[in-house]
């Protein structure tokens, strides 16, 4: 939510943040500002409402604001409604200070208080100004010197901030500071940058310092300088980024969200090679022990969006595979209830970005309460990744488009892995069995593409549904975890209003929404559950239901039932969720495309999602 992009060295600032912020687009679309100086001049502020292009025209991509440090934002609204005077860069009164900023702060009311009664003015309705305008107070009060001016004020603020400060009394120099939002910073050639995420900088330079939260950063003259709280500087060492930038651009594809569903048999095999040493799941770079594994009573899984979804199908591989009774929360919800936690469980936080903010507050009150974390993570250095007590990489690599798929794809892999470990260990499974699962695993790739290589079928009927009103999505068991994504895929990037019903609940009340003609999909990949589903899928049929079946090959006679059929390949019932998804990820991204919307970037989405 809400991208920045800082750069201070030897090129001209504009079109690298303008670039910058084009890679960050993902994270919030409503309006954006650039604020470069040249030397000692004043600071010159651009903004435009809309996306990033109306930016780009106005500055003639940059070139006409001549400067060698900067600093720009991508702004997703939290306060104040989406418009120029709201969008960042924000300025005090004399364009002493001029900031930028992602996360929320609580107590902007109470502060913006007190700077009114200090005399201070305001022109826009954002919490940022306010941060902004606090920073200026201390900056005056405090000898002006930036690094106290921000720590005065990080010390008042509540909430959640990565912030870009320029003072006109330090030409060249930003200074950055951190809470709870992300925020990395990268070094090369006497060149400093500053992003939200990596994919920003990543034609520039692969070597980034994480800063810490409560933390700042000064960069000038090709260095960075950190500071803790108290002012002290600190040492850090920077990592090398392993993501080359080609994977950050679309390729050829007409959109990222396209781009990145074809690069799922690549990601999952990755990820899966991540873990498979000598045929067997390996560990050891995760962290987790076999006596650790036996020892664990419990499994709660928490996430938020899709990464959710992932956790709702891995239950049922985890109870199913490895016997463990396992509880699945939202993120938001899991942190606001106060259940009894056992003590000897295990709590699993899955997310794409590792910055999701209810995620990473579920993370920390499970790691409060004394259990055991891990991070199902793909975005490295992430806060959650950092806090957890172990992390499972997923190496999907970069994933721009709003709506996941690779990510998906591969943290299905990592859950995969642990409950064929958990259930190897816990004596629940024989070796062969093992052997067996870990084949199947690895033709999870190629069956993945087979889908693909087939994918003009679904792009033809996705293209007759463009006009639908609503669109039910059913299946029991795995196959309502399977749903539940993809009435996600669907109604997220085509705004056609779906829903996921687990079949067997359709007949309490849901069922009455059933017309003639609405689009009703039936999910069956689970033998045991197959006919049950069929029944169901008649129901709706004989309302009036227009039927559409996703199974797998061999099912031949759905097409008694279903108008239309998608088949996808055999495998073992339990990772059934990584072949019957693909489908409905193409069926979401060809209606969209159909309707001509904006694939990539949804009316107000975000990917990342940094406040409550
Ligand atoms: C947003 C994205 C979803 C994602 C969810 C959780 O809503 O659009 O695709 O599943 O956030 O994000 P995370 O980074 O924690 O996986």
């Amino acid at each position: 939510m809400c991208g920045i992009v800082s750069y201070t060295g030897h090129s001209q600032a504009a079109p690298i943040l303008l670039d910058g912020l084009s890679k960050l687009e993902y994270r919030g679309y409503d309006s954006a500002g650039l604020a470069v100086r040249n030397g000692e001049n004043k600071t010159r502020i651009v903004k435009a409402k809309g996306r990033l292009k109306a930016l780009a025209e106005k500055t003639d991509n940059g070139h006409a604001l001549a400067g060698t440090c900067g600093i720009g934002h991508t702004r997703w609204a939290t306060h104040g409604e989406p418009s120029e005077t709201n969008a960042h860069p924000h300025t005090s009164d004399n364009g002493n200070v001029v900031g930028v900023h992602n996360g929320i702060i609580e107590n902007y009311q109470e502060l913006k208080n007190k700077l009114l009664r200090k005399g201070y003015e305001f022109y826009s309705s954002t919490d940022t100004e306010v941060a902004v305008k606090l920073i200026d107070y201390y900056y005056k009060k405090y000898e002006h010197t930036p690094v106290d001016a921000i720590n005065h004020a990080m010390v008042r603020i509540r909430g959640s901030y990565a912030l870009a400060i320029m003072f006109q009394d330090y030409p060249g120099e930003i200074y950055v500071a951190r809470k709870d939002s992300p925020m990395i910073i990268g070094v090369e050639n006497g060149d400093c940058y500053v992003a939200s995420d990596v994919p920003a900088i990543l034609k520039y330079t692969r070597n980034v310092y994480y800063i810490g939260n409560l933390e700042m950063a000064r960069l000038a003259n090709g260095t960075v300088t950190f500071y803790n709280l108290d002012g002290d500087e600190i040492e850090k060492k920077p990592t090398q980024i392993k993501w080359d930038a080609e994977a950050a651009e679309k390729a050829g594809y007409e959109h990222f969200m396209l781009k990145e569903i074809h690069e799922q048999p690549k990601a999952v095999q990755d990820t899966l090679n991540s873990v498979l040493k000598d045929g067997a799941i390996d560990l050891s770079s995760v962290g987790l022990t076999e006596e650790e594994l036996q020892s664990f009573s419990q499994v709660y899984i928490v996430a938020c969006g899709s990464a959710y979804h992932v956790g709702v199908a891995c239950q049922y591989v985890l109870e199913d595979l490895a016997q463990l009774p396992v509880r699945v929360d939202l993120a938001s919800e899991f942190r606001y209830r106060s259940m009894p936690l056992d003590p000897n469980g295990l709590v699993i936080v899955i997310s794409q970005s590792g910055e999701t903010a209810d995620s990473l507050a579920a993370l920390r009150l499970a790691k409060k309460k004394g259990l055991k974390t891990l991070g199902i993570v793909n975005v490295v250095g992430s806060s959650i990744a950092r806090e957890a007590d172990n992390v499972f990489y997923t190496l999907a690599g970069p994933e721009i488009a709003v709506a996941t798929t690779k990510a998906y794809s591969t943290q299905l892999i990592a859950g995969y892995c642990l409950a064929v470990q958990f259930a190897l260990v816990r004596g629940c499974i024989s070796k062969g069995r093992y052997q067996d699962l870990i084949s199947q695993l690895q033709c999870l790739p190629e069956q993945i593409q087979k889908i693909l290589d087939d994918k003009e079928r679904i792009q033809w009927f996705a293209a007759k549904q463009a006009n639908a009103r609503d669109v039910f999505f059913i299946g029991r068991g795995l196959d309502y975890a399977i749903s539940l994504e993809g009435s996600l895929k669907m109604k997220e990037i085509s705004y056609i209003h779906s829903e996921a019903y687990a079949a067997g609940e359709l007949k309490h009340g849901t069922i009455s929404l059933i017309e003639d003609g609405t689009l009703v999909i039936g999910v069956l990949t689970q033998s045991e559950l197959y006919e049950k589903t069929i029944s169901n899928m008649v129901e709706c049929k004989s309302r009036g239901a227009y039927l559409m079946g996703l199974t797998t090959y061999g099912n031949y006679n759905i097409e008694d039932t279903a108008s239309f059929t998608v088949y996808v390949p055999k495998t073992e019932e339990c990772f059934a969720t990584s072949l019957a998804v693909i489908p409905l990820q193409l069926m979401g991204y060809y209606v969209s495309v159909a309707k001509g919307l904006d694939v990539d970037k949804p009316r107000n989405l975000a990917k990342s999602v940094t406040v409550e």
